[in-house]
């Protein structure tokens, strides 16, 4: 097992990865402190409790805790004010008080969903993360907690951290291959932020990383756990140095929102969104960044991902998708562009004329 630490003060918690350690958790639970006088609710959702909710659970009771569990449907739909309002019903019919605890088990959206509750039930209470996809290393390290409105994804949230995260790497056995490769690609961008060694380690180990090796998958998690541990301890709130894990993301969200968040994954959106930052980047003139843009796409197409945005997807709605991201500056787009590997930068005079010639190229990409 491998442990880390997210630095914040207080609120400074620890991230277990390792393989089993569902089956350890009413110890660790009991080790943190978690009380046993009252109740603690497990969210998940259809898929994850169909193969993981079982052993979880067993382990908290044999540790002595009362559990109680809400299983939602899988889906980003389920992210809603709709559903939150059902999981406090559930909470408050099965006794929760404010020495409860609340345990995400699953992806991003149910992380996001389960950590809103703790975060406003009872004003806060604390809960755990138990992330069961290779994206939710992201989501499930920082704090970031909410569900969408209608007009707006993540647009009602908080920031609440985990008392600690339990990344089981064995649950990710049970996950679809499409999750797989799209949750590499965001894995893949913490190292094309912030570590240049862990891009090379990962292009050695892709095949490893594929198969699901549990060596491997510990390591890659470790890493991008790390970049993002290291940046939210830097900058719990958002105030600047977090805005660099968008790489990729500016064109990602947009092309997510063209094709109405079904069609393309978050992991393959942003894959070829960091495909075009590294053709801005050449544009903006670094001397590196050919190379950025040469290994961002053979890395990703290594992971078997697509690099080129769908033809029948409209130009025009994917920049009138950019401006409604709020990403400008007096007619100047932000964007996270990448130097060279391992680092990036945040330019604010990115001329949308630009981003539209990179968008049209990318649809012939190959
Ligand atoms: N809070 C943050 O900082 C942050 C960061 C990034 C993303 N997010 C959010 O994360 C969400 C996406 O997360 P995600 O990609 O993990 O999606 P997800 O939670 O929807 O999971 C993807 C799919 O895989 C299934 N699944 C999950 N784990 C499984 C397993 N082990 N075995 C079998 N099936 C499994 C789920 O049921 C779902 O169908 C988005 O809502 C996004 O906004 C939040
Ligand atoms: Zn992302």
């Amino acid at each position: 097992m491998k442990l880390l630490n997210v630095d914040l003060g207080e609120r400074s918690y620890v991230i277990h990865i390792g393989a089993g350690l569902l089956q350890e958790a009413g110890r660790l639970f009991a080790e943190k402190g978690i009380p046993h006088r009252s109740p603690l609710m497990i969210v998940t959702d259809r898929h994850v409790a169909k193969h993981h909710l079982a052993p979880l659970r067993q382990s908290l009771e044999a540790a002595g805790y009362r559990v109680c569990e809400a299983v939602v449907e899988p889906g980003e739909k389920t992210k809603s004010l709709d559903m939150l309002n059902s999981l406090v019903a559930t909470a408050l019919e099965n006794g929760l008080d404010r020495h409860s605890t609340i345990v995400a088990l699953g992806g991003g959206v149910v992380g996001d969903l389960a950590g809103f509750l703790a975060a406003s039930y009872m004003r806060g209470i604390p809960f755990v993360q138990v992330p069961t996809t290779i994206l939710a290393h992201d989501s499930s390290v920082g704090g970031k907690v909410a569900v969408n409105h209608a007009l707006a994804k993540n647009i009602i949230g908080a920031f609440h951290q985990p008392l600690m995260v339990l990344y089981d790497t064995s649950t990710l056995s049970t996950l679809p291959e499409r999750e797989v490769r799209a949750g590499l690609a965001e894995l893949l961008k913490e190292g094309l932020i912030w570590n240049r060694e862990f891009v090379h380690w990962f292009d050695e180990h892709a095949e490893a990383l594929l198969a699901l090796d549990a060596d491997a998958l510990r390591e890659a998690l470790y890493q991008g756990c790390k970049v993002k541990a290291h940046v939210v301890s830097q900058d719990e709130r958002e105030g600047g140095l977090r805005a660099i894990l968008n790489l990729g993301h500016t064109i990602g969200h947009a092309l997510e929102a063209v094709a109405g968040y079904n069609e393309l994954l978050h992991g393959e959106a942003i894959a070829i969104g960091m495909v075009g930052a590294a053709k801005l980047s050449i544009r903006l003139g670094y001397p590196e960044a050919e190379t950025v843009y040469r290994e961002t796409k053979r890395l990703l197409q290594k992971l078997g991902l697509s690099v080129s945005i769908p033809a029948h997807y409209d130009t025009e709605a994917i920049m009138s998708a950019m401006m409604h991201d709020k990403k400008f500056k007096e007619g100047k787009m932000v964007f996270v562009v990448s130097p060279e590997i391992g680092r990036v930068e945040i330019r604010s005079d990115i001329q949308p004329d630009w981003v539209r010639e990179i968008i049209e190229q990318l649809k012939r990409e190959d």
